[in-house]
């Protein structure tokens, strides 16, 4: 009989464990920026001004041990967000933000070596997750005006796309498709999982929701990480047919989404007035934005977003990092479209700091 610890020995002696083949070929992540709470944030779209009022007095007052102590239980949440969405309590199921909406349609439908089609640039982590599942990835590229790509993923979609992912508004570029577009696209990829992910539709108002009884292919995204300012809390849904989402609550941890999240979605949802108030004034802001790079010269992508794409050229990680010394912070976005930055929305105040130091250093 074999010698456990033998066994070890000689393993260890021979190296390190290799990872999967598509662990080999993902690139770590970029390091998450540490150091923002004191700087005016318009880097990674969250909400700026903050969460919700009333959901933090709700946990200052009301959140007991027991809250902590229990695994997580989703009924009351399932029933009043499917009220709130508009669907049946079985099409939708809670998710640990997008991120991991995203994960379950690739690890439900994407097997090693099967074909998921993406839009570029598109948000990073469509591309990641199909890795993570050791997909073949084709990517299309949007026009150089950033109108939507749609012939072109049209001719492309075929029998062996197993899922493609479609953010709509798309980061980083703020644009997006139409639904009859979608409608398009849906009924050309009959037998292809596509989700489109409406991280920010607060702001465009473009839903495909209402699709899902017509499109048995059709998944939506939505978070509480951007308008609803509840980032850190991690917490999204996913939509689809009922039959759909037995198989992806089969790909899901039982406990993935935290009874925090769950309780901050279920009080932010009750009032309504908070999100419309600060998507009011983003897209007062936005308007702002706009007039105020033009006075600059700057070109910029109208965006259906929280957020803008502007043209700075080769000044682009300069400019970055000056802003960024006088406490604002910007993305970057040149490693996908070279000399762009993009700025996340802001009240209108924020939008004017941001102006008032891009001039001095412009
Ligand atoms: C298009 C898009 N989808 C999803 C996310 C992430 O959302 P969540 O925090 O819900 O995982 C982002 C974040 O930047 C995004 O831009």
């Amino acid at each position: 009989m074999l010698n456990p610890d033998s066994e070890i020995t000689q393993h260890s002696a021979l190296g390190p464990l290799a990872p999967r083949e598509a662990i080999l070929d993902i690139q770590p992540h970029e390091k998450t920026p540490n150091g923002r709470r004191n700087k005016l944030r318009m880097d990674l779209n969250e909400n700026t001004v903050g969460a919700p009022p009333h959901v933090l007095d709700f946990f200052r007052r009301y959140l007991t041990a027991a809250d902590l102590t229990i695994y997580p239980d989703y009924d009351h949440a399932l029933e009043e967000l499917s009220l709130h969405f508009s669907v049946d309590i079985d099409e939708l199921t809670l998710t640990n933000g997008t991120e991991e909406a995203i994960q379950l349609v690739a690890n439900t439908y994407v097997d090693e070596g099967e074909e998921v089609l993406l839009l570029c640039p598109s948000y990073a982590a469509y591309r990641f997750y199909s890795q993570l599942a050791g997909a073949r990835i084709h990517e299309i590229d949007y026009s150089p005006g950033f109108e939507f790509p749609l012939e072109k993923l049209l001719d492309r979609i075929g029998p062996p796309t197993r899922a493609l992912f479609i953010g709509n508004p798309n980061n980083p570029t703020g644009t997006v498709i139409d639904t009859p577009a979608i409608e398009r696209v849906l009924s050309k990829a009959a037998d292809t999982a596509v989700l489109i992910d409406e991280a920010y539709y607060e702001f465009s108002g473009i839903t495909a929701l209402p699709l899902i009884a017509r499109h048995p292919n059709l998944f939506v995204s939505r978070t509480f990480s951007k308008a609803y300012g509840l980032a850190a809390l991690r917490c999204g849904c996913l939509f689809s047919t009922a039959e759909n989402m037995a198989h992806i609550r089969k790909a899901q941890s039982p406990y993935s989404v935290n009874s925090l999240a769950v309780m901050a979605a279920r009080i932010a949802i009750k009032d309504p007035k908070f999100i419309e108030d600060y998507v009011l004034e983003v897209l007062a802001a936005r308007e702002l934005l706009y007039v105020g790079l033009e006075r600059l010269n700057i070109p910029y992508i109208k965006s259906r977003a929280n957020f803008v794409l502007f043209q700075v050229g080769a000044r682009c990680l300069e400019i970055h990092d000056r802003l960024r010394d006088r406490g604002i912070l910007v993305r970057d976005c040149s490693h996908d479209i070279a000399g762009h930055l993009r700025l996340t929305l802001g009240t209108r105040d924020q939008v004017e700091r941001f102006l008032d130091e891009l001039k001095q250093i412009w």
